[in-house]
């Protein structure tokens, strides 16, 4: 289904106009699948995407003893039937950073696990450690081998403080959060990850039963139970693949409702849409946004939630490549994130990286180019580029947007883009 060698063609300078429906995010049903492990019976997951990045956690789900099914109505149901297997092999972990987040749940319902560590990626070094001292506290015997972390049982409650030098983790307050629920005791997470996406998960957690509180606070506190019990999930809207659609809105000059996206989780990005010049308006279907004929200019700081996400730091940035003036974007959580720059760049872009940050001399328009994707947002970000140059530009690589967008070139051309995949020769 996913060809890796496909490209998107995009002629640019059509605005976009209308409505369009976000998915379900990504990084919200990840962890959550992963948490499946944890429970007994049949866990069913409603409108998770077609996504690659799905795809590979399923494949890794069945290599554990899980029965998975995609059904009809789209949702996924999971049940862990074998519970004897416990290796993440590196195949699968080298493709997705997220399929280390079934240690925790391995560890504490199998009561040991191998899983292979995920190594870099083009995001930066993105270390582990938290994850490793976060169960290491619940008492996980943990140690490397051969390109694998084995870990040991049995678990049980502790407190923890879980922040690095680039503040609270994403799946690492994920992963040991699941230890935890199955841990007996009482835990407690301090400086947890605040983000949507965790507090999505520990809701899922409770509806099968842990006992919770602090959610979506940096204190979680945590009683063990000792089983979960299958329920049925919808995960929360991607506020990413919604940031993506408004910065589409936005540097084409179009006007379009983002049907489903959750403001509540979008204070930053609405702010810095509108400090750009564009309309954001709060609707109960979605959010709507009205692009301006030309963009303002931004300053733009990355930040654990709820500060900007870095995850909108690329697609933002095309915005700015069009602004009417200078804009500045500081990443606080990746500081090599900025791989997509010189692709920027080859469009006629003006943007500088300066140690941790870029600067953006708006330049009157992008021209069309042959670019290549390099991470999921990264390629997303060449897209929106795309969209608002004048020609034709040729995104390569997309394997890496079909990673968190489920077939976004289907939607963006419901919106009046003219963009199509095209399968490269070779
Ligand atoms: N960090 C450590 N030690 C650790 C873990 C993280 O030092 O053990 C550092 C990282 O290097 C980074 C910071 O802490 O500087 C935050 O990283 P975090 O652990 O929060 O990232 P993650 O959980 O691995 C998730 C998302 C990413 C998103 C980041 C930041 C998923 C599947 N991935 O990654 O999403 O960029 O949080 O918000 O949820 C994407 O969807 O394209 C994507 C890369």
């Amino acid at each position: 289904m996913f060809r890796t060698m496909d490209t998107f063609v995009i002629e640019g300078g059509a605005p976009l106009r209308g409505s369009v429906r976000v998915a379900v995010s990504k990084n919200s049903a990840l962890p959550i699948l992963a948490a499946t492990l944890l429970v007994e019976g049949e866990t069913r997951l409603e409108g998770v995407p077609a996504l690659r990045d799905v795809d590979t956690l399923l494949r890794l789900l069945r290599a554990l003893g899980c029965a998975v099914e995609r059904n009809a109505d789209g949702s996924i149901t999971v049940a862990a039937q074998d519970l004897t297997p416990c290796e993440a092999p590196y195949d699968i972990v080298k493709e997705m950073r997220a399929s280390f987040c079934v240690l925790g749940p391995l560890v504490a319902r199998r009561g040991r696990a191998r899983v292979s560590l995920p190594g870099g990626c083009n995001l930066g070094v993105r270390p582990i450690d938290l994850h490793l001292k976060g169960l290491r506290a619940l008492g996980a015997r943990l140690h490397v081998d051969g390109g694998y972390v084995e870990a040991q049982g049995p678990l049980r409650g502790e407190e923890m403080f879980l922040a690095g030098a680039f503040g609270s983790t994403v799946l690492g307050t994920a992963n040991v959060l699941m230890a935890a629920a199955l841990a007996p005791g009482r835990s407690v997470i301090e400086a947890a990850a605040c983000e949507p996406e965790v507090a999505d998960l520990a809701r899922f957690l409770v509806a099968c039963g842990a006992r919770i509180s602090g959610i979506g606070s940096p204190r979680l506190e945590i009683e063990g139970v000792t089983s979960l019990r299958g329920t049925r999930w919808r995960p929360i809207p991607d506020r990413m693949e919604a940031g993506t659609f408004l910065a589409a809105a936005a540097i084409t000059g179009g006007d379009v409702t983002v049907e489903g996206a959750s403001a509540d989780h979008m204070g930053a990005v609405i702010e810095t849409l509108r400090e750009a010049g564009c309309a954001v308006e709060r609707r109960p279907e979605g959010i709507r946004l009205r692009g301006p004929d030309r963009p303002k200019p931004i300053e733009v700081t990355t930040y654990p939630y709820p500060g900007f996400p870095t995850d909108l730091q690329a697609p933002i940035t095309s915005l700015a490549t069009v602004a009417d003036g200078m804009s500045v974007f500081t990443e606080k959580i990746y500081p090599e994130r900025f791989m997509h720059v010189p692709e920027l760049n080859r469009m006629g872009a003006n943007v500088r990286k300066h140690e941790t940050s870029s600067i953006v001399h708006g330049v009157k328009s992008l021209s069309g180019a042959e670019v290549m994707a390099s991470d999921i947002r990264g390629g997303a970000s060449l897209l929106v580029a795309g969209l608002a140059a004048r020609g034709t530009t040729t995104v390569h690589r997309v394997y890496h947007v079909d990673r968190g967008y489920d077939a976004i070139e289907e939607k963006l051309a419901a919106l009046g883009a003219r963009v199509r995949r095209v399968a490269e020769a070779g």
